[in-house]
């Protein structure tokens, strides 16, 4: 009896199955694009990995849930910007999850391993912060794309602000990691370009936030201005212990914008006054950036950061992509071209892809007034890396 009941279930089952192959448009059979979301959940950047994928859903439930006709399902990994599990984490979406594409992220030294896992293996990879300079440089590939930007591209931009503004004399300060020495030598390529001199070199091991010391050396050395990548949690520690030793009022605080993006409502009054640059800005007051913004706040009930539009843009990227080839990720050539030759709509404005793959974008001088960013002109427009190193 239970033997009949179910040699007769899976006789329905299999009319069933025949009856789905036979009556369902192709279309509406694909399988789902499945990305895997390798970002910081914890630790000194997990406000910035939250905005990444806050950003990289709204662009996709703004599309109905499907990019190039296809759903797009998620699996994500808590990378914790720790260097040392990265090759392991990554290597869960890839080989344990079987991710289509994977979205990440945002420390430098894991978006680095996460771009060696994806050329090993030829998956599909849009690092939707991580500034490394190797990934759109020698590690650059038809399968490796950024939506931010590389470390050197806001630094240099600051370097030529703060030498324009007349500063000779400058200290840099960092967390000591790929992040921190890129976009301080960055900082550094275009302030002594302009005139300038970097005298001092100060770091600390990131995710450290013990600043006494080193805030005490700056103010013994008398810089014009001092640079300082630092970002998250981090960034808002370092601006306030800035402002309470009394430094903010004789030594004007300089850096990327990441010093004062998305920490604005914990730095307070500390920020006040600073100057940064980035790749966005607040007050940018475009239709498409007022329309985002919105529907951010809807949908999230927090204002959108810098992070939060970068995420958004790598969804973009894979919707050109999957467009272009029909919903097949394999077809990688087809993939890139299609994003090569793109012009993104983004709430920062349109930018387009490098042959290396990192965006080509104007980059914005800010100025903090309240709770704003506030755009305060074009730092320099239309700024491309120079991709030293990349061979494609
Ligand atoms: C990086 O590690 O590349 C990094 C991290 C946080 C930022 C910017 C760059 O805000």
């Amino acid at each position: 009896m239970q033997r009949r009941t179910f040699a007769m279930s899976a006789a329905l089952l299999t009319g069933a199955a025949a009856l789905a192959v036979t009556t369902t448009p192709a279309s509406a059979q694909a399988a789902k694009v499945k990305v895997g979301f390798m970002l910081p959940y914890t630790g000194t950047y997990a406000a910035l990995g939250n905005a990444i994928e806050n950003g990289f859903r709204l662009y996709v439930d703004e599309q109905g849930g499907k990019l190039g006709g296809r759903e797009i399902e998620y699996v994500k990994v808590d990378d914790e910007s720790e260097p040392s599990k990265a090759t392991d984490n990554v290597n869960k979406l890839i080989k344990r999850d079987n991710v289509d594409v994977l979205v990440g992220t945002v420390h430098s030294g894991v978006a680095t391993a996460m771009a060696k896992a994806a050329k090993d293996s030829n998956t599909l990879l849009i690092v939707p912060n991580g500034g490394a300079d190797a990934i759109t440089g020698p590690m650059c590939g038809v399968n490796i794309f950024r939506s931010s930007f590389s470390n050197w591209q806001p630094a240099y931009a600051m370097g030529e602000v703060a030498a324009k503004k007349g500063a000779k004399k400058a200290v840099t300060i960092t967390w000591n990691y790929a992040a921190g020495t890129e976009s301080t030598n960055g900082f550094k390529e275009s302030f002594e370009k302009g005139g300038g001199t970097v005298v001092k070199a100060l770091n600390l091991p990131f995710p450290g936030v013990e600043f006494q010391a080193l805030l005490t050396e700056i103010a013994a050395t008398r810089p014009d201005v001092v640079y300082a990548f630092f970002a998250g949690g981090g960034a808002v520690k370092f601006v306030k212990d800035y402002a309470a030793a009394g430094l903010n009022r004789s030594i004007p605080l300089y850096g990327p914008g990441f010093l004062t993006d998305g920490t604005l409502d914990a730095q307070g009054d500390a920020a006040q006054g600073m100057y940064t640059t980035l790749h966005y800005a607040d007050g940018l007051n475009t239709p498409r950036d007022n329309a985002f913004r919105l529907a951010y706040a809807k949908t999230y009930k927090l204002q959108p950061d810098v992070y939060a539009v970068q995420g958004y843009d790598a969804a973009q990227m894979l919707a050109i992509g999957l467009k272009a080839t029909g919903g097949d990720v394999s077809k990688k050539p087809e993939f890139a071209a299609a994003i090569e030759k793109a012009k993104i709509d983004s709430p920062r404005g349109t930018f387009t892809i490098s042959r290396a793959h990192n965006p080509v974008q104007d980059i914005y001088l800010r100025k903090v007034v309240g709770k704003e960013n506030k755009l305060d002109g074009i730092a320099i427009k239309g700024l491309s890396d120079p991709a030293r190193g990349c061979r494609s």
